[in-house]
């Protein structure tokens, strides 16, 4: 049975207060001493434990490493993560017919996606381990951050990514940050088999979201649309809806309100409903929450535009799906063409995000449809990676150009 709770005595195995815990068999480890992913016992997967876990009054200065006291480390290998906008969206609210929404632009990070967010922490933790390569498979954005994040801490960086499936401008980050990149006859789930295999025979730190480190970074999401929320509007959000992939951020933010209330500073009735929205052809956990289960069974058979989140075995749905069923969420499948129409709609109100970004809004627009999401909610969609990382998504869903000679003339004429 998984258990996410998070009471209990810090045990002889912590280290400055943090141990790691496996939320199946609840076996404690020590967090820094050696090179672990997923529980030795039960191969459950781990989580980062504290013996404190701090209110917003801890909270001081910008970006990730303002919730220094929430994380493993007091600091981290940084380019200035986080601290990203929360948007208004006048044609999204339009559309959506809620009480308020907000967008929270998580691809205006120093890569252009949250994933900065989990290695600012991850490769600062590699750093402590004293590891000589790091590593991760991905559908783009993650071998962007690693790239990038291991350029600044000089750590090579070995990256695995479906052939043919990763947008342009993430493959050009990887290769301009120095990783080295390895296109995989596959899809993301068989990189990551292959890459978990490779870190398992301790010939790289794995920095997927596998990693209990990274999604500690992640957390920091929740903190931030909370904290900017309440300064927008005087209120917490009542649902937050998000592209699920592997699942690591539902898990991520899941555990920031957990630690919340751990703190005293929530009630488990203020906990946002985590709301997963992935494309209709990989749907692993849309379908396992239809089901009422807790597990997500493997697509091997999975496509959509928005390559990003094109998996089949979200590896952290044991950590987010009691997420979505604690909080009153929900999970929901859209189309390809749908993740478009969001796309245009945010990039209407200023506000450039890759497809798979935009399928939050798309999952918002389908609930409010079904009835699913009431119109007196105050919602936030998350947008993870930025327009330009996919351009040739972004060209395709524009407006064509229109060839003119050189005068204003011809300009006119052809308007
Ligand atoms: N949105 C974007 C833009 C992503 O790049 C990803 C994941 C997700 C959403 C899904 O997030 O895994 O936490 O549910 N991208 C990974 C990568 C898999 O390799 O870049 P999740």
């Amino acid at each position: 049975m998984t258990d996410l709770s998070l009471a209990g005595e810090t045990p002889a195995c912590a280290t400055d207060g943090v141990w790691l815990a496996c939320v199946e068999c609840g076996g404690t480890l020590a967090p820094f001493a050696d090179v672990v992913y997923r529980c030795p016992e039960c191969s459950g997967l781990l989580e980062a434990r504290y013996a404190d876990y701090p209110g917003f009054e801890a909270f001081s200065g910008r970006g990730v490493w303002r919730y220094a006291d929430a994380l493993p480390v007091d600091a981290g290998v940084s380019v200035q993560e986080g601290d990203t906008p929360l948007y208004e969206a006048p044609d999204v609210a339009a559309a959506a017919g809620v009480a308020d929404i907000r967008v929270k632009h998580e691809g205006m990070n120093p890569t252009g996606s949250f994933k900065d967010r989990g290695m600012t922490v991850g490769v600062r933790v590699a750093e402590r381990l004293g590891v000589d390569r790091l590593a991760c498979a991905s559908t783009g954005n993650t071998s962007a951050a690693l790239a990038a994040y291991g350029g600044r801490a000089d750590t090579p960086v070995l990256v695995l990514l479906p052939a043919g499936k990763v947008a342009a401008g993430k493959i050009a980050q990887a290769a301009l940050h120095g990783a080295r990149i390895c296109e995989v006859d596959g899809n993301f789930d068989d990189c990551l088999d292959v890459v978990a295999e490779l870190a398992a025979r301790g010939e790289a730190y794995l920095l997927n979201s596998l990693n209990p480190f990274r999604l500690e970074g992640q957390k920091t999401i929740a903190f931030e649309i909370l904290e900017q929320s309440r300064t927008a509007t005087g209120e917490w959000p009542d649902r937050i809806v998000l592209p699920v992939g592997n699942a690591g951020n539902t898990a991520a933010l899941y555990k920031a309100f957990r630690e919340l209330v751990a703190a005293g500073a929530m009630t488990d009735d203020e906990m946002p409903a985590l709301t997963g929205v992935q494309a209709a052809g990989a749907a692993p956990m849309v379908e396992a929450v239809e089901a009422g289960r807790g597990r997500t069974e493997r697509w091997t058979d999975v496509e959509t535009r928005a390559t990003a989140i094109r998996i089949g075995n979200p590896v952290n749905a044991p950590k987010a799906l009691p997420g979505v069923y604690e909080t009153g969420g929900t999970a929901v499948a859209v189309s390809d063409d749908r993740i478009t129409d969001a796309q245009r709609m945010l990039a209407g109100d200023g506000i450039g995000v890759e497809p798979a970004s935009a399928a939050s809004v798309a999952g918002l627009l389908a609930l409010r449809e079904r009835g699913e999401i009431s119109a007196d909610e105050r919602v936030v969609c998350l947008t993870t990676g930025h327009l330009l990382k996919d351009p040739a998504a972004a060209a395709a869903a524009g407006g064509d150009t229109t060839p003119v000679p050189a005068d204003a003339d011809g300009v006119l004429d052809a308007l």
